[in-house]
């Protein structure tokens, strides 16, 4: 198989969360690579140093996605700053595993407030420069534990679940307006993955019928399709870039 399909993203100004490591990462590298000005934004301000400074077009945001008031400021800055958003990827993340009867309220909130808190806060923001735009490309990040659940995740799998129920409703309410919501749940090898057990891990890449955990980066170019003009018929779908786990 020979040959790149990426689209050409001059121009455009994406939005990343969670864009200092992992997935985020490889997503900003991705757009950084096809042409776009792109905005990592990430709670953690020296991982996102350490990730970007010296990288030109990059704008880095240190915000914590679930203080709706600092996104909002942030995004207004985002605009100030490349003139537009035309793409954002929801993809900011934590876990805090454990079972439904020892999980505390602070476990609970914080996973739904990173999370689907976290979504709801950028997604409410950009959406009005993208309404007065006539375009826009929202990609969230599920996950399988938001399908099908998964012992000790609780409140990741109501949270990825909520975002699947979020991106299918803010996708019809937006459509007129040109804007496309979709969502990806990716299978990848990062610190998230890393922080799993080794048996448990085991016992999932068994379950991968790929046989593996895929790099991160190759989670970027399904978020580079569905963030491009071709994919302008495709909204409301979950897109799985999982190595087969959700058949
Ligand atoms: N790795 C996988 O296999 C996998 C599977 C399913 C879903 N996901 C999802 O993919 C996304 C990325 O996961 P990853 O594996 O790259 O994780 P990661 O831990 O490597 O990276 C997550 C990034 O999000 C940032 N972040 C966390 N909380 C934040 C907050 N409140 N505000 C701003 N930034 C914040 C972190 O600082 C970090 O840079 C997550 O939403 C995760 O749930 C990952």
């Amino acid at each position: 198989m020979a040959g790149t399909l990426t689209p050409d993203f001059t121009g455009t100004s994406v939005l990343v969360t969670g864009g200092a490591q992992g997935i985020g990462y490889e997503i900003v590298k991705y757009f950084l690579d096809a042409g776009a000005k792109v905005s990592a934004v990430d709670r953690d301000a020296e991982a996102l140093k350490t990730a970007w400074d010296g990288q030109e077009n990059v704008r880095q945001v240190a915000v914590d996605v679930s203080d709706s008031a600092a996104v909002a400021e942030a995004v207004d800055g985002i605009v100030e700053w490349a003139g537009s958003i035309d793409v954002a990827v929801n993809n900011a993340g934590i876990t805090r595993d454990t079972v439904v009867w020892k999980m505390t309220d602070e476990q609970w909130k914080i996973v739904l407030d990173v999370h689907l808190g976290g979504t709801f806060a950028v997604t409410r923001a950009v959406v009005p420069h993208m309404r007065k735009a006539g375009s826009g490309r929202i990609v969230n990040v599920t996950s399988f534990t938001g399908m099908h659940g998964n012992v000790g995740q609780a409140n990741y799998a109501a949270a990825k679940g909520g975002i699947i129920a979020f991106t299918k409703t803010v996708a019809k309410e937006v459509a007129r307006f040109g804007i496309t919501v979709n969502a990806i749940s990716p299978n990848a090898s990062t610190a998230m993955v890393a922080a799993i057990p080794a048996d448990r891990l085991a016992e999932m890449t068994a379950t991968v019928p790929l046989g593996r955990f895929a790099d991160p980066a190759e989670m970027a170019p399904a978020v580079g399709f569905l963030a491009s003009e071709q994919a302008a018929y495709v909204t409301g779908v979950v897109l799985p870039v999982d190595g087969g786990v959700s058949m």
